[in-house]
């Protein structure tokens, strides 16, 4: 039997804060702790959505998982950096932990349930993800019928992307940053670079949108998205 505290996952949606699940507020307000991920050097973007809706006396444990790592360094730090949350559950404290987006969809979170799940009752609550939302944001409709939608990080080498992107529909390209310049060459190269659209922080009050060839390669967030909907059908 699992004891201790409960641990909770709740995804907070792509950043407009009335993007929040119902369940996902309730959590949020009535747990002791919640956690939250950000770069060493940035606020949580997770917290900066829910910020308006925390009750204010809530412990806060902020963790930092560093992306880009050998498989074995990142695992040594990302045992490290769940220990405080592990902490709380042992003392029968509930942990919400705040996840952008959904937090089984590429979600910081899922480094925390494969350490602690076993140990402790957890549950996940899903949030709408910027891949539900960035297409809703552009304004196109994204998929009809037996249309093959695919997930493409940017991170990935440019003859696999070439070979997905060659076989599907619809595509949504993630995790652009520094790897612009290599999506933006391959779209152009297969012809479907009219086809696709841009956008950065979707549903936040910094959200940008721009055609593909205006974006500026030297600026483009990690929040950002390359969304390709599949050819008109009817
Ligand atoms: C580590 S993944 C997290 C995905 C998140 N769990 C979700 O469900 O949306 C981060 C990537 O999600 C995309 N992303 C997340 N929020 C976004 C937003 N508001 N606007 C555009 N892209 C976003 C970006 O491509 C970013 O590189």
């Amino acid at each position: 039997m699992k004891t201790g505290g409960r641990l909770y996952g709740i995804g907070v949606g792509p950043g407009d804060p009335e993007l929040l699940t119902l369940k996902a507020l309730r959590l949020l307000q009535s747990a002791p702790v919640i956690a939250y991920q950000s770069a060493t050097d940035r606020e949580s973007i997770a917290r900066k959505i829910v910020s308006q809706y925390l009750p204010g006396n809530q412990i806060e444990v902020l963790y930092h998982l560093p992306r880009a790592l050998e498989p074995e360094k990142a695992k040594s730090i990302y045992d490290q950096e769940v220990e405080p949350i592990a902490d709380h559950l042992a003392s029968g404290r509930d942990v919400v932990v705040l996840c952008e987006g959904d937090p089984f969809f590429y979600g910081s979170f899922m480094y925390i349930f494969t350490r602690l799940s076993d140990k402790y009752q957890t549950e996940v609550v899903p949030g709408i993800s910027s891949l539900m939302a960035c297409p809703v944001s552009l304004g196109v409709p994204f998929t009809y019928y037996n249309d093959i939608l695919t997930v493409l990080p940017a991170t990935l080498p440019t003859e696999i992307l070439i070979t997905h992107l060659l076989t599907t529909d619809a595509a949504a390209i993630m995790k652009l940053g520094r790897h612009f310049t290599k999506v933006r060459d391959i779209l152009h190269q297969l012809g479907i670079a009219s086809r696709a659209k841009y956008i950065e922080r979707a549903t936040t009050t910094q959200q940008r949108i721009l055609p593909l060839d205006e974006v500026n390669p030297e600026e483009v967030p990690y929040f950002s998205m390359i969304v390709i909907p599949t050819k008109q059908k009817l």
